[in-house]
């Protein structure tokens, strides 16, 4: 008999959230039947999303939602060997029992010298978001110049880069001078701290005075109606996330965009990364192909021990995190 380890969402999330909201509990799993395999936790991931759909997709008493790296350890099922590697949505969890359907076994030509944390990092969702986002959403061609936000976290790191890999001129920014020189070594154009800079409006310019043909929005709020101002008429702008509200209690108020956006004709929309699921295989292949080409660096902080999941969450969530936030057992 196997015990996991659980996070629980004892309460749900009012505000920030804070440690009472997290329960650690136990949990006894039953043999594995026929078809099903016994899973332990390898990496897990802390993402936003997280944050805004507990509230609509959990109920207090849940094992907190996510996604973690783990290996096979007892199998009745012949697709998941013993000491393979899958990834897996059973949440904030040391071990699980599960049929295979919703497990990815990771790719089968996965290098030996490709650390198995970036399958929830830029061989991941992070990695799809950005390339859907960039290449679905925006149509970003060559010579363009592109604006994105939180741009040293997961998404926005690889954003960036990918943009670089396809000609274009990079404008990134983040919450540190220490993000900002990482965004630098990436390859970024320009790059500035939002929190420090005095006038958001005077530094977008600066850095891009002629103005931005797309955004790569991950941050929402008052910021995007100052970014908007600055796109060039028929500017494209992919709403990736909004983390600047998740936390919110009250919704914020205007600015409005509607004026910016009928006089320069921009063309607004928002998405998620699993419309294009069927396409994931080979969007997969392909990040893999530019981190072994080295033209994909994938930075990642990685907090040590389960007990610590609401920490890096929690850290994630108020920018602690240069790349991707994972949590290794
Ligand atoms: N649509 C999709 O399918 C999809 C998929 C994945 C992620 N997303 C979204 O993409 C965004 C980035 O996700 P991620 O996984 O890459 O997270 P991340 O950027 O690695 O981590 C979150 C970062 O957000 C920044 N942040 C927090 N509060 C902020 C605020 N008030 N204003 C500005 N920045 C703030 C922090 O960096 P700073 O130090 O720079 O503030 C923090 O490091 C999130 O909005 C997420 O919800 C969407």
């Amino acid at each position: 008999m196997v015990q996991a380890k659980t996070w629980i969402l004892t309460k749900h999330f009012e505000g920030f959230p804070k440690n009472s909201d997290f329960e650690l509990k136990l949990q006894e799993l039953p043999e594995p039947k026929d078809g099903e395999v016994l899973l332990e936790a390898v990496f897990l991931s802390v993402d936003p999303y997280m944050r805004p759909f507990s509230r609509v997709r959990m109920h207090e008493g849940d094992v907190m939602i996510g996604t973690q790296v783990a290996k096979v350890i007892q199998s009745k099922n012949p697709a998941f060997p013993v000491g393979s590697h899958v990834v897996s949505r059973c949440g904030w969890r040391t071990h699980a029992v599960c049929d295979g359907t919703d497990l990815i076994p990771i790719m089968p030509e996965w290098p030996q010298d490709v650390p198995l944390s970036l399958a929830l990092g830029a061989i991941g969702m992070p990695g799809l978001t950005a390339v859907y986002g960039i290449e679905e959403v925006l149509g970003l061609k060559e010579g363009e110049t592109l604006l994105v936000n939180a741009a040293a976290g997961a998404v926005g790191s690889l954003v960036g880069q990918i943009a670089k890999i396809k000609g274009c001129k990079v404008v990134g920014s983040a919450g540190t001078d220490a993000k900002v020189a990482f965004l630098k070594e990436l390859g970024f154009d320009e790059a500035f701290n939002y929190k420090t800079a005095s006038s958001l409006e005077d530094v977008l310019k600066k850095a891009s005075p002629e103005g931005y043909d797309c955004f790569f929005e991950n941050v929402g709020g008052a910021s995007s109606a100052v970014a908007l101002q600055q796109m060039k008429n028929f500017g494209r702008i992919a709403v990736c996330g909004s983390i600047s509200v998740y936390n919110d209690t009250t919704p914020q108020t205007g600015p409005f965009p509607h004026l910016t956006m009928i006089f320069k004709q921009l063309k607004m929309e928002g998405f998620m990364q699993s419309r294009w699921e069927h396409k994931h295989p080979e969007t997969l292949k392909r990040l893999m192909a530019w981190v072994k080409e080295g033209k994909l660096q994938c930075r990642e902080h990685v907090t040590k021990g389960f007990e610590n999941m609401p920490a890096a969450f929690m850290g994630m969530l108020q920018g602690d995190n240069i790349g991707k936030a994972v949590v290794a057992v």
